[in-house]
């Protein structure tokens, strides 16, 4: 079977699933990083997301042979040396996370806005995250954290 080499979390790996095994499996069960959920299944939660090359990819319906050569990382990736991300931080701050299931994936969202469009206003916050649902409804929570974790960002350079 054809092995599929990407770097998961700054460390080259191969993982030996089928070519079509979402990627959320392969991490989960081969690399046993069980930080990002399953929701759905079928690309419309975004309780999956991980990033890939910079970029929020839903890992449900994305098979394991697109993450060939690329840079996936997950939730697991964020805080370094018992360091929380500037994000996580906020989100403890802003007591974000009701049941927390689905947080992972927004954080991983939220990445994409912190680290390339830091001076994104509401509404861009809001089109980032429109597509991952909240069943606890902790949405102006979440609004709140990213904005205060963007703003510091910038107060920072
Ligand atoms: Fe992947 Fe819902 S579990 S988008």
């Amino acid at each position: 079977m054809a092995k599929t080499e990407f770097t998961l979390n700054g460390k080259k790996v191969s993982a030996s699933s089928k070519e079509d095994t979402p990627l959320l499996w392969v991490i989960r069960e081969e690399f046993a990083l069980v930080g990002t959920k399953f929701g759905c299944g079928l690309g419309l939660c975004g309780a999956c997301t991980m990033s890939m090359d910079g970029v929020p990819i839903r890992t449900c319906v994305t098979p394991v042979a697109a993450a060939a050569g690329t840079n996936i990382r997950t939730i697991e990736h964020l805080s370094k040396d018992n360091t929380l991300h500037p994000l996580q931080e906020k989100w403890i701050e802003h007591n974000v996370p009701q049941c927390g299931y689905c947080q992972p994936g927004q954080i991983m969202n939220a990445l994409a806005l912190y680290e390339n469009n830091p001076t994104a206003d509401d509404e861009a916050i809001k089109s980032q995250m429109h597509g991952n649902i909240c069943r606890c409804g902790t949405y102006p929570r979440i609004l709140k954290a990213i904005k205060t974790a963007l703003a510091e960002k910038s107060v920072a350079k």
